[in-house]
């Protein structure tokens, strides 16, 4: 969270961006005591992948946020080589942290820690050591990321990425009745699924009709339009049994966001029942990384915007948290007609919304000169088109929709960009870095116009306390 008002270009007003340094993945998401916690993977004092500790926000509302000291940080022997990921539980009135202690030895060799954190404030954390270490059996030191809930019987479980000794990816079961005291169950996996090299970030989401087992796989080779960032983030549907095992459905592997900047997305549940998600907008190839220019402001990265997650008729959607309404600030922009349009953004914090009344014919939304929003509705394909910071060359990344597209939402920054077809039927974010004075956007059906309602509505920073 920025302490000051903005002052640069590229800084984001409602986005979990680090003060300074590098964030990654969202951790330790949780509703508890009436507040919301978000952490997150921080490097204080630089923007490389070094020295990760926990940042720490809270929240009540979703819009004005306080920052803590880091909730956990890199100095014992058993996370001196970083706190990496993991996640929060509420027992007993307590919350209780789980996270990865990560160790290099003298030749650099790795292992890695299940530690516990637990705090009856939600503020000051008191750090009880590992409750795991690894590597075990059949597995190689490459096990992290914990996600820990609680059972239809009351027993906890706890899941972990990982890596087996054939160098492939999987995920690793274990339960308990304390939160202390862990006993392995083996693969969450009845049949193993060859699937890149190692499985990051693990997540279960429960729906009524459906389970939902996200996770970061990596080392998938690119396939036509499927699995072009580097890394990727998506899920299997099927059924979580309480013996440990996740009974697969037989369906292929579906990428969760189609943008260049989506990766180790958590979920949580709050007390309403609401499964919020949150990403990182981020994990580049390490080249490119470096040519973000923010890190001339020395910060780096951030975090997607809040959004309740549904699984419902075969089709797991994502959308802004309905709080992200109340950043809107009066008097909206509206037009309601068939006409190609440019629009003046009156700021670079746009939530813009365009809705039909039936299927939306082939159109290109150019954002500020930069970005190109393309769909093509004979095949209901979607591209997104921006310049490689590094390179300057042009990339796209495409989406296929389920169904005719009818409403397409817009969270627009000065640098990120969100983008929900269909009440989040499919999803798109990205960064983008392009000159500050340009704030034009341009409508243009293709072929031929249909009326459409159009509203833009400037959004506010989000406030400190
Ligand atoms: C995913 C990840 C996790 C790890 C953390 C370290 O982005 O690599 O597997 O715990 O980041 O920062």
């Amino acid at each position: 969270m920025k302490e000051t008002e903005k002052v640069h270009d590229y800084e984001l007003g409602y986005h979990i961006t680090p003060p300074k340094g590098l964030l990654n993945d969202p951790n330790g998401l949780v509703h508890y005591k009436g507040v919301y916690h978000v952490f997150f993977q921080w490097n204080q004092t630089d923007t490389t992948h070094q020295s990760k500790s926990w940042g720490h926000v809270t929240t009540k509302d979703f819009i004005h946020w306080k920052s803590h000291k880091p909730a956990l940080e890199p100095v014992d022997w058993y996370d001196k080589d970083g706190c990496y990921s993991g996640s929060a539980v509420v027992f007993k009135e307590k919350l209780y942290l789980f996270y990865t202690g990560n160790v290099r030895g003298e030749q650099g060799e790795r292992s890695s820690y299940q530690c516990l954190a637990v705090s009856e404030d939600g503020i000051h954390f008191e750090k009880k050591g590992p409750i795991l270490a690894f590597p075990i059996k059949g597995y190689t030191a490459h096990v992290r990321d914990s996600k820990v809930w609680q059972g239809e019987d009351g027993n906890w479980w706890m899941v972990l990425g990982a890596q087996k000794e054939n160098l492939t990816g999987d995920v690793l079961m274990y339960k308990s009745t304390n939160l202390v005291d862990w006993t392995l169950t083996g693969s969450m996996l009845d049949e193993p699924i060859s699937l890149g090299f190692m499985w990051e970030c693990p997540d279960l989401l429960k729906f009524a009709e459906k389970d939902v087992f996200v996770f970061s796989p990596q080392g998938l080779e690119a396939e036509g339009e499927k699995y072009k960032n580097i890394y990727q983030t998506g899920y299997f549907t099927g059924r979580f049994l309480e013996n440990g095992k996740f009974i697969k459905d037989d369906q292929p592997f579906e990428e969760m966001d189609h943008g260049f900047e989506f990766y180790a997305p958590q979920t949580f549940l709050d007390d309403s029942g609401r499964t919020i998600l949150y990403g990182w907008a981020g994990v580049m190839e390490p080249e490119v990384e470096k040519a973000v220019p923010t890190i001339k402001q020395g910060w780096l990265h951030a975090l997607t915007s809040p959004r309740e997650v549904h699984y419902k008729n075969g089709q797991l959607t994502q959308y802004p948290l309905s709080e992200t309404i109340k950043l809107r600030e009066a008097n909206p922009i509206t037009s309601k007609n068939a006409e190609n349009e440019v629009i003046h953004l009156p700021s670079l914090q746009q939530d813009i919304l365009i809705e039909w009344n039936s299927a939306a014919p082939d159109f290109v939304i150019n954002l500020r000169n930069e970005l190109d929003i393309h769909y093509q509705a004979e095949t209901k394909k979607m591209t997104v088109t921006r310049t490689n910071w590094k390179t300057n060359a042009r990339e796209e990344r495409t989406a296929f929709l389920t169904h005719e597209l009818t409403e397409l939402r817009l969270l627009v920054e000065s640098s990120l960009v969100e983008l929900f077809l269909n009440k989040g039927e499919e999803v798109f974010t990205l960064r983008y870095f392009v000159d500050e004075t340009n704030h034009l956007l341009n409508f243009k059906y293709m072929d031929k116009p249909l009326e459409k309602l159009m509203t833009l509505y400037s959004l506010r920073s989000f406030q400190n306390e």
